[in-house]
């Protein structure tokens, strides 16, 4: 609980508070991000954006792919041209774009629950048994499409992926949209994120946000960790001391 809450509050009302008997917690949901929090899609969606730069005679490194993680499809193809110093017409890039998401596709046909990134699953049921709401926020079209092959939809108390928003990471739409699906206010969430891009929408939503990761890349983050296993219910205890 926040220190200068505690201040305010009787003796009485202290007492209510360490035996459980009110609730002041501040943070009351976790918004997960999938690609690269949840499980590595991250990877199969930079092979086979690599596989397009390739065909178009750029090399795309993995420091060059970080800036693509979080954003939409559209967008990341545009970084990518750019980089390449190739320009196209809407057609043309609507045509690649396609190919792209096809590649990924055909990666991500054979996936199967057990590549759920380990402690996941448990650190879910852990948070959800503590009375906090799950909420699962992925820019990626194909977000419903990996849940359903990874076989945790019924983790989630809310769901909203790249069909449902105008306007992906770093905007702070989804993160908006998720906490009002949860029927949580922005300030009572704290989302869990492995890219740049989300990690600035989490903090403009007036979120916490915890990063997975390179902890200088996620410099901006509240905590980094290095894995999604490693974060606890006691993190997000401990966000709640935390100003942005
Ligand atoms: C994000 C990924 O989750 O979804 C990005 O981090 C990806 O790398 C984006 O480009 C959009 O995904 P999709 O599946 O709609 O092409
Ligand atoms: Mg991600």
């Amino acid at each position: 609980m926040d220190y200068r809450l505690w201040t305010f509050l009787s003796k009485e009302k202290r007492e209510d508070v360490k035996l459980n008997r009110i609730d002041l917690s501040i943070i009351r949901g976790c918004i997960f991000d999938l690609d690269g929090v949840i499980v590595d899609t991250a990877h199969y969606h930079f092979l086979a954006w690599k596989r397009l730069a390739d065909e178009l005679g750029y090399h795309l490194t993995e420091g060059e792919n970080e800036q693509l993680k979080g954003v939409s499809r559209t967008r990341s193809l545009e970084i990518i041209l750019d980089l390449a110093g190739i320009s196209l017409n809407a057609e043309h890039k609507e045509i690649l774009a396609s190919k792209k998401n096809a590649w990924f596709n055909e990666y991500i046909e054979r996936m199967v629950p057990s590549e759920i990134f380990p402690g996941v699953k448990q650190l879910i049921r852990d948070l959800r048994g503590r009375g906090i709401k799950i909420g699962l926020a992925s820019s990626s079209k194909n977000a419903r499409t990996v849940v359903r092959l990874l076989q945790i939809e019924q983790e989630f108390d809310a769901i909203v992926d790249g069909n449902m928003i105008r306007h992906t990471k770093p905007h702070p739409e989804i993160f908006f949209t998720a906490a009002e699906e949860l029927k949580l206010e922005p300030e009572n969430c704290v989302v869990i994120e492995d890219a740049e891009a989300g990690v600035v929408a989490a903090l403009a939503a007036g979120m916490k946000c915890i990063g997975i990761g390179d902890p200088e890349r996620l410099y901006r983050a509240n905590k980094v960790f290095r894995t999604t296993a490693e974060v606890a219910f006691s993190t997000l205890r401990e966000l709640e001391t935390v100003n942005n």
